[in-house]
């Protein structure tokens, strides 16, 4: 019922030209129709992966937005200027959050402009390590989810696709076990999901999970029935490693 997608998070990484030689290599790899692949460069590599891209059925993602149409945001890129090359878009990524600054007031009017021009907004939410030694992981999830998406009707809640990411796995090479991504999951955001929007939006929205995910862990994640696929940074950065994501995935879920 829930297509299965696997996206790669370039962060920071590949300029246009290396960032095309990446997009072309995975296009020429890909060996599956079942699972939907998105690559997400950064905003200067947009163009030239989209003309790699075009025929293809790979989507383009962007890593962040402001959620103005436009106007004096020096540095900032639009929903109408991402709308041109994009299907989906990133928000409230941990870093920006942590570097950022970016506060749940933020990441919710951006979901709701992605929204409202058509890009489908791939959420993150995640606990801290403090948080959660604290024992605050289902508390930060659920609001950090309840946040974002408030204001939305069941229907806008349907498209957006939500990415778990504990914090403390991101970049570490320590991946959360898949027991316990899925419980997050079921409990935290698909329960915050019903609550707020009712049992049918929870069952059809997808989320991902994100953090070290690699070839060899990513079938833990993706035989979870919560867990529909992966967003992936470091990984995503050499084709062989993203298309094994992607190929293990496809394998887990048929
Ligand atoms: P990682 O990053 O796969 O390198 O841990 C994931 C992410 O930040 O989305």
């Amino acid at each position: 019922m829930r297509q299965p997608l696997i996206a790669g998070n370039w962060k920071m990484h590949k300029t246009a030209a290396e960032g095309q030689a990446l997009a072309q290599a995975i296009r020429q790899g890909l060996q599956t129709d079942q699972v939907e692949v998105v690559l997400c460069p950064p905003f200067t590599a947009l163009s030239a992966v989209h003309a790699v891209l075009h025929g293809s059925s790979i989507r383009l993602g962007a890593q962040n937005m402001h959620w103005e149409d436009a106007g004096a945001f020096t540095g900032e890129i639009s929903p109408v200027m991402l709308k041109e090359w994009c299907r989906y878009v990133i928000l409230g990524h941990s870093e920006r959050r942590q570097h950022f600054h970016e506060d749940d007031e933020m990441i919710r009017r951006k979901v709701a402009a992605a929204l409202r021009h058509g890009l489908t907004p791939i959420l993150c939410v995640g606990e801290t390590l403090s948080q959660r030694e604290a024992g605050e992981t289902g508390a930060v999830v659920a609001a950090q989810t309840r946040r974002a998406l408030e204001g939305l009707t069941p229907e806008q809640a349907m498209g957006v696709v939500i990415a778990y990411e504990p914090v403390w796995a991101i970049g570490t090479g320590r991946a959360a076990t898949g027991a316990d991504a899925e419980e997050v999951i079921r409990r935290w955001i698909r329960g915050t999901l019903a609550e707020q929007f009712g049992v049918e939006v929870a069952q059809r929205v997808r989320v991902l999970y994100g953090g070290s995910v690699t070839p060899e862990n990513i079938a833990e994640f993706v035989c979870r029935p919560s867990i529909d696929g992966a967003l992936v940074g470091g990984a995503s950065l050499r084709a062989e490693s993203f298309l094994g994501i992607i190929h293990e995935t496809a394998r887990a879920k048929a």
